[in-house]
């Protein structure tokens, strides 16, 4: 598959490698993808992975992947990947304010639906914005697997990510519509409050246990 990750980050990365070794076709979608930091990360990587402006990114990829910072980012972000119609377009970001104190939207819409509305006519998919870019790399927690909730409104783009995620080692759910990332973005902020505010550190996820 081919999948185009916008933002060259930490989730990014983290996504970016674990795909190419998979055998997916990985292209960074950057501001400036001849940058050091960008084509270090590129050679990091091999052979699958490849760095381009982001419309090049975008438009030539099955997938694609925004990890970039919220607010006026992501929609520069957007803007800059061109006509995203029917793409399925996965989001990632957290609307988490400066100071992890709450959310910039939350309650009754989310930042996954303002992706939706930016991103015209794209197939919007939630995913991995509730768990941290070191889990991405390995969610491997002695034997169990980190829980990895999507959701989204196409149900074939969420089979899609679905399947990105269950490759990468992360127990896949499926909670329902695009709307439901108004559950999803505050789990965000609980992950970097528990990480970062009271000091268990990036080496923590959510795991649904069932009966
Ligand atoms: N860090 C985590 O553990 C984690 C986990 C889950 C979700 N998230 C969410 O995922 C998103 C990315 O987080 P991160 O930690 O990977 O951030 P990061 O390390 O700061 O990386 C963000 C990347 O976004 C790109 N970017 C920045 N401004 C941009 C703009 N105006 N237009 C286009 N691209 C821009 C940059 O790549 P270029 O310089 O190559 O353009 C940058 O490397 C955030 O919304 C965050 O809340 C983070």
């Amino acid at each position: 598959m081919k999948i185009a990750i916008i933002g060259s980050g930490r989730v990014g990365s983290a996504l970016g490698t674990r795909w190419a070794a998979n055998g997916h076709q990985v292209i960074f979608g950057s501001r400036d993808p001849k940058s050091a930091k960008v084509q270090a990360l590129v050679q990091s990587i091999g052979d699958n992975a490849h760095a381009g402006p982001i419309e090049m990114a975008a438009q030539m990829a099955d997938v694609i992947v925004l990890a970039t910072p919220w607010g006026d980012a992501t929609l520069e972000a957007i803007q800059a990947a061109g006509d995203l119609s029917a793409k399925i377009l996965v989001d990632a970001t957290n609307p988490i304010q400066a100071g992890f104190q709450g959310l910039e939207l939350s309650g009754t819409t989310s930042a996954a639906e303002q992706v939706a509305e930016w991103a015209t006519g794209a197939r919007v998919v939630k995913a991995f914005n509730a768990t941290g870019a070191g889990n991405m790399l390995d969610p491997n927690y002695d034997g169990q697997a980190v829980t990895l909730f999507i959701c989204g409104d196409a149900d074939e783009a969420k089979r899609i990510v679905g399947e990105l995620g269950s490759e990468l080692g992360f127990d896949v759910i499926d909670i329902g519509m695009l709307f439901m990332a108004r559950t999803l973005e505050p789990l965000a902020l609980l992950w970097v409050r528990l990480a970062y505010v009271q000091g268990m550190g990036p080496d923590i996820a959510f795991k649904l246990l069932k009966r």
